[in-house]
């Protein structure tokens, strides 16, 4: 099932206009993050991805690291987006990654606040959007995106209890090469649905498996909410109603929701 990935065989036949035309690939590296970060300073052209086989020191949200060994998918794509997009590149990134896994595998997932992609409650997926922005003016925007692929979470004890894998779910290899490609292809078709004016937001929502639950919120340095998650605004963040009635707009966090 699984074919071998390279640059050669990920563009090859790509139906896309831009996302993925170029492509680069490693074996093995620290970090994709690393790599389209310095692509991007260097202007790469819009759609510039770099992929990794395997990653010695991926990178997580909130400085945490990210475990991506061989099997895994290690990829970051670079966008030259107007400011008004950013705050969609996170919906866009989460839809695309539950399209991709439902139409290669036929598995249903559903995206945690703000963008974890989770089967059956467990974390197969994580979304990480860096960006440098002066002003009004996007330099660059990355989309990195990981996701457990073909993993024995046995092996990884550190994680096995709160993450799955699409392997685990299938007890069977998933092709990388087939989620990579339709992943490319979600994210370019989503992206340019996003510039021409169409909202991603209203399924971005309703593919949220936080809203109506009672949760609490790590944010920032030492905050920690704890309610209702009604909603989210059209910037993404979310809308947490408290014991005491008050709403409180979350910008960013880690949500965990308890049993
Ligand atoms: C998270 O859930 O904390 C986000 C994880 C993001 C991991 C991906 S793997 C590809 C890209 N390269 C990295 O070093 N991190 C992102």
């Amino acid at each position: 099932m699984e074919n071998s990935l390279s640059a050669a065989a990920i563009t090859h036949n790509l139906a896309t206009h831009f996302i993925g035309k170029r492509v680069i690939y490693y074996p093995k590296l620290t970090s994709t993050m690393r790599v389209a970060k310095q692509e991007a300073q260097q202007g790469a052209v819009e759609g510039t991805v770099v992929i990794a086989g395997e990653q010695t020191a991926g990178r997580g949200r909130i400085k945490r690291a990210w475990l991506s060994p061989k099997g895994s998918i290690a990829l970051s794509i670079i966008l030259y987006p107007g400011a008004v997009y950013l705050p969609s590149l996170i919906m866009l990134a989460s839809l695309a990654v539950v399209h991709s896994i439902e139409t290669t595998t036929g598995l249903k997932s559903r995206v945690k606040w703000p963008n974890d992609v989770l089967i059956n409650g467990r974390k197969v997926c994580g979304i990480l959007i860096e960006s440098n922005v002066r002003g009004h003016v996007v330099d660059y925007a990355i989309i990195g995106i990981g996701v457990n692929a073909n993993l024995r979470l046995a092996d990884f004890p550190e994680i096995s209890s709160i993450a799955t894998s699409l392997s685990d779910e299938l007890s069977r290899d998933v092709s990388r090469l087939d989620i990579i490609t339709r992943l490319l292809v979600e994210i370019e078709r989503l992206y340019l649905a996003l510039l021409s004016g169409e909202s991603i937001y209203e399924e971005w929502r309703d593919s949220l498996v936080t809203l109506g639950r009672r949760v609490r919120v790590k944010s920032g340095k030492t905050g920690y909410y704890e309610g209702i998650a009604e909603s989210v605004a059209r910037d993404g963040s979310l809308l947490l109603r408290q014991s005491d009635g008050s709403l409180t707009k979350i910008v960013a966090g880690d949500v965990t929701i308890p049993e």
